[in-house]
């Protein structure tokens, strides 16, 4: 089977519906359409469309669109066989590697990468229970992580001796391959040896599941770094990744929020205490592509980081992102100076959810945290100060509600006016920076509709809707339309004419990918209920074809010295039939 027939097959057995409902649960029925949220860029009201008559996708708002395979490869960032092989197996449909000969050089990379991977988890994982292993087990041990954990989160050793490189290659690996995963550095002389040595393994799974990277956490005291990461390869990218985010995903899923801690050992803990919705980012910052990739899951997110100055600083920079991205965040604090994995081991799971319980919003956890070390009464300037530094967190908040209660707060909380804050708070807003049209999650670059006459646009509207209404318009050429546009999408319609009117809008999106937003657009706006018929076609076909005799007559009077007689033939004839032309013209 090629894979286009592999597709078909899906598109048989799924419906887009239901493949969207998987990762926008709160998709529902308006009228014809399905509507919710849009994923792909920030917005409050519902824009993004999913059309069952037309299994496509099409967001009014950022103008992003497609069909079930477009949708899950930009939802996962997965490349179109990869999001073959998923939707093939929700389908049912069995998946044979054998497609292999066919991919694409950079989806073998991929699939090559992974498999190496996989191989190197499994490595160290044997590693782990061999003799070899044994003083990694009694570090786990006193770290309090026990063997059901170890095998859920893929735990292992690198020892660097037995080497990795040496099995991998045993295994037939390239050792070119080996290094471009990651797994093993090239030296000045040009011998290859193993990247991760003497630390513990915590395999990084994408969301799906896959081993994309590691992280390697030091054993002996002094060793440098604690933590080292593989390096960004073509399948890793630590911005974009959340450690734990496989193992948590159904729990976010269910509970419809998410909860973010600092480290590898404070995720493994925070779920083998029952916590199973907690991930962390990679020792980097909270970015907005992290944030981007959460919103998807999950709107409600609780951060929990160190309550050091730095843990603060990250918590505020960290809420500031979120709030940016339309999600609602809360900040818990654990209050002493231990890290999650230590609290929950020291105080248990039902402590740890009452200081979850208490998670404050960004403001409130600002207030206190500056709040700390201040004398109980203050002077004004200092007052306004302090106020002119929480406005920078009220200024982020998008939700317009919230804000508006955050001014309260801030009024109550310092004994100032509302208006006073509210005039300083619009000073602010309006020096904001708008938010950036290339920021991730905002389907940059979509094209705006370019300028096709109503006429045109309403009759391309018709036919996309309904494909079989070319079958009325016969007469109609390419030559009738203006605007170049309408030229393309009418003849390709005109092309597909006989094909299943079903797969005309995926055909039409593949013979014309630059119009793929605006044929997705059509197709899945709404027209008056009785629009589409027959008889509005011919009508409008009709229109069509008189504008189009009458551009070409005018064309030609504009000429009338140098008509050759063919074209004198053609004046006439059409000057005929301007006389049973209905069709207002411009004054001449
Ligand atoms: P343990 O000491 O094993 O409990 O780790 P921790 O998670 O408590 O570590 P810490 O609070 O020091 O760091 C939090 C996270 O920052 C870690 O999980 C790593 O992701 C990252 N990190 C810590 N140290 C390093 C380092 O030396 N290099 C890098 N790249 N990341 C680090
Ligand atoms: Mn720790």
């Amino acid at each position: 089977m090629t894979s286009h027939g592999v597709a078909d097959s899906i598109r048989e057995k799924l419906d887009i519906v239901d493949v969207v409902q998987d990762y926008i649960p709160s998709l529902r029925r308006t009228g014809r359409n399905y509507k919710a949220v849009c994923p792909f860029h920030n917005e409050k009201t519902p824009s993004f469309t999913v059309s069952q008559d037309k299994q496509m996708f099409y967001c009014f708002g950022c103008n992003e669109g497609g069909d079930m395979f477009t949708f899950v490869m930009k939802i996962e960032g997965l490349t179109f066989v990869e999001t073959l092989k998923k939707l093939s197996h929700k389908a049912g449909i069995p998946w044979a590697e054998t497609e292999y000969h066919q991919l694409s050089a950079k989806e073998k990379e991929r699939l090559d990468l992974k498999k190496v991977l996989t191989a190197a988890a499994e490595f160290y994982k044997k590693l782990l229970f061999s003799s070899n292993g044994e003083k990694v087990r009694l570090y786990l041990g006193g770290r309090k992580i026990n063997k059901a954990t170890v095998e859920h989160f893929g735990l292992g050793f690198a020892p660097g001796e037995p080497s990795l490189t040496a099995e991998l290659e045993r295994q037939k690996f390239s050792k070119e391959l080996i290094v471009t995963a990651g797994l093993a550095g090239v030296r000045d002389n040009g011998s290859v040896t193993d990247y991760f040595r003497n630390r513990v393994m915590f395999p990084i799974r994408n969301s799906t599941g896959d081993v994309i990277a590691f992280g390697g956490r030091a054993l002996d005291d002094g060793q440098q770094p604690k933590y080292l990461n593989s390096p960004e390869t073509p399948l890793f990218s630590k911005r974009r990744t959340l450690y734990g985010i496989h193992e948590a995903l159904p729990q976010i899923r269910k509970e419809g929020r998410i909860l973010i801690l600092e480290g590898y050992m404070d995720v493994i803990a925070a779920h083998q205490h029952g916590v199973t919705f907690a991930v962390a980012p990679l020792g980097t910052a909270l970015s907005a592509e992290h944030a981007a990739f959460i919103k998807r899951y999950s709107k409600d997110t609780i951060l929990m980081f160190d309550a050091d100055e730095a843990g603060i600083n990250a918590s505020v920079r960290a809420s500031d992102i979120f709030m940016e991205a339309g999600m609602y965040v809360k900040v818990a604090d654990l209050g002493e100076s231990l890290d999650p994995d230590e609290y929950l081991n020291e105080y248990g799971r039902e402590a740890f959810d009452s200081k979850l319980a208490q998670a404050a919003d960004p403001l409130e956890f600002r207030i206190s945290a500056l709040l700390r070390d201040r004398p109980d009464a203050m002077a004004s300037q200092d007052k306004a100060k302090l106020i002119e530094t929480l406005l920078d967190t009220v200024v982020k908040q998008s939700d317009e509600i919230l804000k508006s209660e955050w001014v309260k707060t801030l009024a109550t909380r310092f004994d100032v006016t509302q208006e006073s804050v509210l005039r300083q708070l619009k000073k602010k807003s309006v020096y904001a920076p708008a938010p950036r049209r290339d920021a991730p999650g905002h389907g940059a670059g979509a094209p705006a509709l370019p300028e096709v006459p109503a006429i045109e646009l309403g009759f391309i509207h018709l036919l996309v809707k309904d494909p079989g209404l070319i079958a009325c318009v016969k007469d109609l050429t390419e030559a009738d339309f203006q605007n170049p546009v309408s030229k393309r999408i009418f003849s390709a319609v005109k092309d597909l004419a006989g094909e299943d009117p079903a797969k005309t809008i995926p055909r039409l999106v593949e013979l014309l990918p630059e119009y793929a937003g605006i044929i997705m657009k059509l197709s899945v706006e709404e027209m008056g209920p009785d629009m589409n018929t027959t008889q509005n076609a011919a009508k409008a076909a009709e229109t069509l074809r008189k504008l189009s005799l009458e551009r070409k007559r005018k064309e030609l009077k504009s000429r009338m010295g140098s008509l050759t007689q063919a074209e004198m033939a053609e004046y006439i004839a059409l000057m005929g039939l301007k006389k049973g032309l209905k069709v207002k013209t411009d004054t001449e």
